[in-house]
């Protein structure tokens, strides 16, 4: 077999070093769990204690070095003392996921002030904070992937979702510049675009009959599970995403492809 590229078609990340942010739960645990199956050392973080627990047990499971870290992304001295352990451990990061994301849903009128700042800090603000900062690293130490998770609520109309939205746009956009202006330092920035998934965040936006509804419009007739997005991310960090940068994968069961 003739190889072009680098990638060897295992998705083999050993020697790899992946962040991940919201790796407590939902499709940040998940993409845990895929990178730690493929040999990726991790450095896992999240505001909910039990992040520890799950890169304990991880490090059990798979043989790999992985370090649990409690942190409010929103906190710019806190994400920078992660990322200073984390090198300091390892001595790069090569991928950075920003999964870390929360839901807040109200009608456009009703809306609160101090809701749309919230939404706006944790899913735009910091996704765009963790990646200036781990961007400096990979800068420095030759080049990286950035995963971002964006949302199809961030390219088409959803009601009550405005300020999530808007944070969701504005991570589709700035993942295109992000990817523009640090392609010629050898990093990869894209965004997945998940529709709804089996998740507490899932859960509290599409519960009961609303959530029955949305299914019949998704031609999958489905909501995704966490570890399909996970899939997607783990080929976004990989090797074989070489070529693919500020692209914004949809991942939605044909939702928005009427
Ligand atoms: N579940 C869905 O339907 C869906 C669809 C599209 C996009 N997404 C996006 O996927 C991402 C993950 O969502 P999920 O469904 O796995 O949700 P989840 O609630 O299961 O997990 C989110 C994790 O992020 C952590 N987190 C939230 N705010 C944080 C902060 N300020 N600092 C550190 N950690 C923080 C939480 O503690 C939690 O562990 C979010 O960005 C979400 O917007 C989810």
């Amino acid at each position: 077999m003739i190889h072009y590229s680098k990638f060897d078609g295992a998705f083999d990340f050993s020697g790899k070093v992946a962040l991940i942010t919201g790796a407590a739960n939902g499709i940040g645990k998940a993409t845990a769990e895929v990178l730690a199956s493929r040999k990726a050392n991790l450095v896992l973080l999240d505001m909910q204690e039990k992040v520890k627990d799950v890169a304990a047990d991880l490090a059990g499971r798979y043989g790999i070095e992985a370090m649990g870290l409690v942190c409010d992304i929103t906190c710019g001295e806190k994400t920078q003392t992660v990322i200073d352990t984390a090198v300091g451990r390892f001595g790069r990061i090569d991928i950075l996921c920003n999964i870390a994301g929360i839901v807040e849903l109200d009608d456009a009128e009703n809306l609160a002030e101090d809701i749309w700042d919230k939404v706006m800090d944790i899913n735009a603000k910091a996704t765009f904070m963790m990646s200036q900062k781990v961007g400096r690293v990979m800068i420095a130490t030759g080049g990286g992937k950035i995963v971002n998770i964006a949302s199809q609520a961030g390219f088409i109309a959803i009601d009550r979702h405005v300020a999530y939205t808007a944070s969701k746009a504005a991570v589709i956009g700035m993942t295109k510049v992000l990817a523009l202006e640090w392609a010629e330092f050898n990093i990869n920035v894209n965004a997945v675009s998940p529709t709804v998934v089996l998740t507490e965040l899932g859960a509290k936006a599409w519960q009961g009959e609303i959530g029955e509804n949305m299914k019949k419009s998704i031609p999958c007739g489905r909501f995704a599970y966490p570890d399909e997005i996970a899939a997607a991310i783990l080929f976004l960090a990989s090797e074989g995403a070489n070529m693919i940068t500020g692209e914004n994968l949809v991942i939605d069961g044909g939702f928005t492809i009427k």
